[in-house]
């Protein structure tokens, strides 16, 4: 069955990637925080889209090296100052290209494309925004809050981490994060942020979640058991990052639905058992 045709608010890409400064690289428990001045780029991306990374320099290609694709990344802030939009990334290094920009020095570049994608959906009127994040899926959560907030939605912030560590991650938001790790190493919860959300989900919110897949198909069935709506933000491996190599669908219940171009946000009604 075909879906109906659905306009997506999003804020369109430039076609040609652009160069970014790199303006400042924190380190956050295991994290990387980096930013860079997006200086010709759209300057409003939605919460929830997202960019293609690529070093300037030493992104493969050297003597023993691999050339790389760009990757992917949530922007975690974009902040309009004088000289164009300041863009944040929360950055967990888990292979070589992850690696390479984990070590960017502020002075650096990066090319970059994006915003790419369709964002989180905002809740509806009087509804309570409850945003789960499980790991570096944490990162849109960071800008989503921080928007809901200055529209004086309200939120609340369910956070689970790996370890201690991991958790260092949750200073980057504003209000108060309910918090969990799965190995009691952290403040909180010992155990899983899905334990958070069964205690803290009521009638009348909207859930938006990011994280692992074992995470969000929990938050999925917990949604669809109570009649909560809920928008999830998934993974997969992008090769392109704009609908032309098909590497990233997903199925869904309207067929299958490429991530770059219809996601990475869906309704988690969208989706049934056996999606990932
Ligand atoms: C829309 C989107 C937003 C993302 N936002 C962030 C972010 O804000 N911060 C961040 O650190 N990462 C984010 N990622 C994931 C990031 O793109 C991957 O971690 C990165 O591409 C890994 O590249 P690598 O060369 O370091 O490792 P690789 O060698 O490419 O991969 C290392 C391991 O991770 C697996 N893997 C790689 N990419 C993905 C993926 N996209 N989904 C599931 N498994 C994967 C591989 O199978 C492999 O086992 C996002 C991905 C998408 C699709
Ligand atoms: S990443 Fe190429 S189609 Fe989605």
């Amino acid at each position: 069955m075909r879906a109906p045709a659905r306009v997506e608010p999003r804020t369109l890409a430039p076609p040609e990637r652009r160069l970014a400064r790199v303006s400042g690289v924190e380190r956050l428990g295991a994290y990387h925080f980096i930013s860079a001045e997006d200086e010709q780029g759209p300057p409003d991306p939605r919460p929830g889209q997202f960019y293609m990374l690529a070093a300037h320099e030493r992104w493969g290609g050297g003597a023993d090296e691999r050339p790389y694709l760009p990757r992917a990344f949530s922007h975690a802030r974009a902040r309009l100052a004088s000289d164009g939009l300041a863009l944040s990334f929360l950055l967990e290094a888990i292979g070589p290209g992850t690696e390479r920009l984990g070590a960017l020095a502020p002075g650096d570049q990066a090319w970059l494309v994006g915003p790419l994608g369709i964002g989180f959906r905002p809740p509806a009127a009087g509804a309570r925004a409850l945003l789960v994040g499980g790991g570096i899926g944490v990162a849109p959560l960071v800008i989503w809050e921080e928007t809901l907030h200055a529209a004086g939605a309200q939120t609340a912030t369910l956070l689970g981490f790996r370890n201690g560590s991991y958790a260092e991650a949750a200073r980057l938001f504003a209000g108060e994060p309910a918090l969990a790790t799965d190995d009691g190493t952290g403040p909180g919860h010992h155990g899983l942020v899905t334990d958070l959300l069964e205690q803290h989900l009521a009638p009348g919110d909207e859930v938006y979640a990011c994280g692992p897949v074992p995470m969000l198909e929990a938050v999925r069935q917990i949604c669809a058991a109570r009649s909560i709506p809920g928008q999830l933000a998934l993974e997969a491996g992008m090769a392109c990052g704009f609908g032309a190599c098909f590497g990233c669908v997903v199925r869904t219940r309207h067929g299958y639905r490429r991530l770059c171009v219809d996601g990475p946000v869906v309704a988690a009604a969208d989706l049934e058992e056996g999606w990932k």
